[in-house]
């Protein structure tokens, strides 16, 4: 389908024509743990379950912006004005309350959560998805010792249908192998107890602690990836990539994480280092460099903010420096929980309400509008 695709594509026929590609493919996976680097990335041959088209068939290079951030989006105010705004949640810390390889469960998460609050155009409370739940139940996807992010949004699809919102489950940096830090004394089996819960008072009062059946929680309605080795050239990677950040939000990507270790901000340009992929991320956006051309990648990372460039790097593009172009995996959000049935503070009586997201590529009326409003340097979001 891709490679079809790109042909019509290289002719310059069809670029409305959506491709309308169904994958369904689960590969072995081998994980081995690598002594060094810990957090072993490994997809398998997960390929993705989708039907709806991928936005690079809708979306010509040229009509994509020079420049696109969605840390930085222009967006029409109350009172009329445009304005710059964030609509990627908040930057993570893998690392804390101790180390864990749990990157891609991360950059997954992350990108997952974004594209909810691109479609809710930044309305309401923030949704915050809970990834100690995917180190609780998604063996499959990983663990403190590396996994996927394709497998993990496979694991939230087809394995347990949905994640539920962080206060069920905050992040713990601890799975079922890691000894790091107290996670020896942290039980990570997935129990509907580690799944969400909550606690109503002190146990020298008589508390005690439940689990909640029905809890806040969204689905994956859809997921893929984009591999290099099905495109003809890096460019058509590039351009799959950009249209698929700017129709439908961040994607999760992945990389040599070694370089990074050291990097203080700019755009990191070392070819000299490893290029095979021990490390995951997320992509938001990209720009130019006005002296030099140079186009490059922003990418969010998660290592805190006191990392990098407020925990954000920029990366050079077109040249697969520490190999982030390669693989990079996306999903659209399902349902997700909007008004919740408001529980008791033990936990008791709860239920919720949801809304169904709309994939910008079901409706791509809206992805063009925008784009003209980009180009004309108007607000996208309004
Ligand atoms: C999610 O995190 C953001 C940023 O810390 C916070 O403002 C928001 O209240 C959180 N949302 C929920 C539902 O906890
Ligand atoms: C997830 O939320 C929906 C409503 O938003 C609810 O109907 C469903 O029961 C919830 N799932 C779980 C496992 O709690
Ligand atoms: C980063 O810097 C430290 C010294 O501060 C050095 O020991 C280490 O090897 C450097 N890492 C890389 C990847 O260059
Ligand atoms: C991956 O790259 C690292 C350097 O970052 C290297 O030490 C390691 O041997 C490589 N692993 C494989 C499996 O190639």
């Amino acid at each position: 389908m891709t490679i079809n695709l790109l042909n019509a594509f290289a002719r310059g026929l069809l670029w409305w024509v959506f491709a309308t590609g169904s994958f369904s493919v689960t590969g072995t996976a081998t994980t081995s743990v690598s002594p060094l680097y810990s957090e072993l990335i490994d997809d398998g041959h997960v390929k993705g379950d989708y039907t709806k088209p991928l936005p690079y068939s809708y979306i010509r290079p040229s009509d994509l912006p020079e420049t696109f951030d969605w840390a930085n989006v222009l967006t029409k105010e109350r009172n009329g004005d445009d304005k710059g705004r964030s609509y990627l949640t908040r930057l993570l810390n893998q690392h804390i309350p101790q180390y864990c390889g749990s990157c891609w469960a991360h950059a997954a998460i992350s990108t997952l959560q974004d594209r909810i609050k691109i479609f809710r155009q930044g309305a309401g409370e923030e949704i915050n998805l809970s990834i100690q739940y995917i180190l609780n139940c998604g063996r499959s996807a990983g663990s403190c010792h590396g996994g996927s992010i394709v497998k993990t949004y496979q694991f939230i699809k087809e394995e347990s249908g949905f994640i539920p919102f962080e206060t069920c489950q905050p992040y713990l940096a601890c799975s079922y192998d890691s000894n790091e830090g107290f996670c020896p004394h942290v039980d990570t089996s997935c129990t509907p107890f580690n799944a969400c819960r909550t606690c109503d008072t002190f146990e020298e009062n008589g508390g005690t602690c439940r689990e909640i059946d029905i809890m806040p929680n969204a689905t994956v309605a859809e997921y893929g990836v984009y591999d290099r080795d099905d495109f003809e050239h890096l460019e058509d990677f590039i351009h799959a990539v950009k249209a698929e950040i700017f129709a439908r939000g961040p994607i999760g990507a992945v990389l040599n994480g070694h370089g990074l270790a050291n990097y203080t901000g700019g755009i990191y340009d070392d070819p000299t280092q490893p290029t095979n992929h021990t490390h995951a991320v997320s992509i938001s956006g990209w720009g130019k460099n006005a002296q030099s051309g140079k186009e490059y990648w922003i990418v969010r990372n998660s290592w805190g903010a006191y990392w990098g460039e407020m925990g954000f790097f920029r990366i050079r593009m077109g040249t697969n420096i520490l190999g982030i172009e390669e693989k990079c995996a996306w999903a659209t959000p399902g349902r997700f929980t909007t008004m919740n049935y408001p529980c008791d503070e033990d936990g008791g009586n709860c239920g919720p309400v949801t809304k169904t997201y709309l994939d910008p590529s079901e409706d791509i009326t809206i992805v063009m509008k925008r784009l003209r409003r980009y180009q004309e340097g108007r607000s996208v979001i309004s």
